[in-house]
């Protein structure tokens, strides 16, 4: 049987990537979410590729129950995200909201409107931040972006209590420092030692694998942060 891949945040970078990679697994469908549907189009051509326009910035549920979804879907992957760098006095209410509403708010909406199209042992992986990992070197300019990251983690730990007697698995992975276009422009001229490819390798071996075996755990997926 064919498994179904939902990709949240998936016209560039890190997302895109996971698109490449799962599309061209045997038997396998994926679903691309974003807001830049040209851009989605334009990338994926591939026949076992369905893109469709969502923002999770606001009302999430009457944008996904227009979404035609093929199957139930046996693995989503939570990666849209919003980065804002800017001092802390200068953070404005807009600039929190969007930044907890896109990585947060809009996810739990999200994860929501789709409990119905789940299948019975379906994978949901939340993309957070080491800046979100407890314990982890922080870095100045990034309060709205990692307490946001910090507050996705959470909710995996909840949802995972709460739906531990179903199939439902979620685990949250908080990536290091991944050269996207998302790094460039928070941190001009900062190298970053993984490519958005070989993250979204990890991500995808991640997210076919470890359903079996974990559901609330926190991961830290790098090797740049201590
Ligand atoms: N790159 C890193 O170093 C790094 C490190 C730690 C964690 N992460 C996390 O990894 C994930 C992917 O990051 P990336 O570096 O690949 O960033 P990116 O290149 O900026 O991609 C972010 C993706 O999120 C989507 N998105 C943003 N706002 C959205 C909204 N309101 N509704 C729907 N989709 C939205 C974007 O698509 P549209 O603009 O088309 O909507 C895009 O596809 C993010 O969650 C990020 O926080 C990245």
């Amino acid at each position: 049987m064919s498994k179904h891949v939902v990709i949240l945040g998936a016209s560039q970078g890190i997302g895109a990537e996971l698109v490449k990679y799962f599309s061209a697994q045997p038997d396998t469908i994926v679903t691309a979410l974003s807001r830049n549907l040209m851009r989605m189009n334009l990338e994926f051509k591939q026949k076992n590729v369905n893109s469709y326009a969502l923002d999770i910035s606001k009302d999430v549920a009457i944008q996904i129950k227009a979404i035609q979804f093929v199957s139930p879907i046996d693995i989503l992957i939570n990666n849209a995200g919003f980065l804002i760098h800017k001092p802390f006095e200068m953070l404005t209410h807009e600039d929190f909201q969007l930044s907890y509403q896109t990585n947060v708010i809009g996810i739990m909406e999200s994860t929501q409107a789709l409990l119905p199209r789940f299948s019975t042992d379906a994978h949901i992986i939340n993309i957070s931040s080491m800046g979100g990992f407890q314990g982890s070197l922080k870095f100045a300019g990034l309060t709205a972006y990692s307490t946001s990251k910090a507050a996705l983690c959470s909710f995996t730990e909840l949802f995972a209590e709460e739906y531990k007697n179903t199939g439902l698995r979620m685990n949250c992975l908080c990536l290091g420092a991944v050269q996207t276009q998302m790094l460039s422009a928070a941190f001009p001229g900062y190298k970053a030692p993984t490519s958005a490819k070989q993250m979204a390798e990890f991500i995808a071996n991640f997210a076919l694998q470890a359903g079996k075996l974990m559901n609330g755990k926190i991961i830290a997926v790098s090797s740049s942060n201590p």
